[in-house]
């Protein structure tokens, strides 16, 4: 039987992209964002590629920064669906944050959306999954979160906080037959920065889409993406000298 996917941030870039993928690969899926106009026009386009209507395609409008709302949010799309095998937490922002400079505000903004609206996002699911008695959540972390990038300190900490709080639901959850997924990407083509070409072996959304759900589908605890040649280079993280990074910067 055709499992369902429930994919937050599926309005643009990665969440856009695992949709396609995901669709290519037999999911009925729910999309979540806050721009609805975008998720219809998803839809649209995925009815079209996909027109012999084998699969279910349901939308719903999700603010995360509501944090106290999400679990609210998703209802009625979990129930549309019919239930759902596996949330992608992946909804999230950057903004540059420089420190000194005034930016406390967008600071906590992306804290809060990247932290608390992504731990809001693992709460809904495992709800759902600890009623239904399985599941899977796979949490779009980032390589920022083993990798401290200069004017982007708020977003670095979300993400490693974010870690942080996966890999604890994971060794809490997996007696309850729900797993939990942490997928770093590295730098992915999408509109989440300005001049996301600059940063290294910078890929595709699809690309990228393409290896976080062959993760999923092995019920992988962990990956980065791509694979290569960020695997090899991992155990450099935190020891690349400060300079390489201050190029980015
Ligand atoms: N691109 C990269 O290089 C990279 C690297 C590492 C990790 N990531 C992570 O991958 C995830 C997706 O990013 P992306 O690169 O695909 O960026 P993107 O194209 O800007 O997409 C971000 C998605 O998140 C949604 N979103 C943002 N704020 C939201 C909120 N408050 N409530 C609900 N949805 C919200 C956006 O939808 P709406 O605006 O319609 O709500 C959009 O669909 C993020 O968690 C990001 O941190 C990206």
């Amino acid at each position: 039987m055709n499992k369902t996917v429930l994919i937050t941030g599926a309005s643009s870039g990665i969440g856009r992209a695992l949709a396609f993928e995901f669709a290519a690969r037999g999911y009925h899926l729910g999309l979540a964002a806050r721009r609805l106009e975008r998720l219809q026009t998803l839809r649209d386009e995925l009815r079209s590629r996909y027109p012999n209507g084998a699969r279910r395609i349901e939308i719903g409008a999700l603010d995360v920064d509501q944090a106290q709302e999400v679990a609210g949010a998703l209802a009625p799309l979990i129930k549309s669906l019919r239930g759902v095998d596996i949330v992608v937490v992946n909804a999230g922002v950057n903004r540059f944050t420089p420190v000194g400079k005034g930016q406390l505000t967008q600071a906590a903004a992306v804290i809060q959306t990247n932290l608390v609206g992504a731990i809001a996002t693992v709460e809904a699911a495992a709800e759902h999954f600890l009623t239904r008695g399985s599941g899977q959540i796979v949490g779009i972390s980032s390589l920022a979160s083993l990798q401290a990038i200069p004017k982007q300190g708020a977003y670095c900490a979300s993400k490693a906080a974010f870690s942080m709080y996966l890999d604890a639901a994971r060794i809490e959850l997996e007696r309850k037959n729900i797993a939990v997924c942490q997928v770093l990407p590295g730098f992915v083509l999408t509109d989440i920065m300005p001049k996301m070409e600059k940063y290294p072996f910078a890929v595709s959304a699809e690309q990228a889409a393409r290896e976080i759900v062959t993760l999923v589908e092995n019920r992988k605890p962990f990956g980065i993406v791509p694979a290569y040649p960020w695997k090899w280079l991992r155990p450099l993280f935190g020891h690349f000298p400060d300079a390489l990074w201050r190029r980015l910067a």
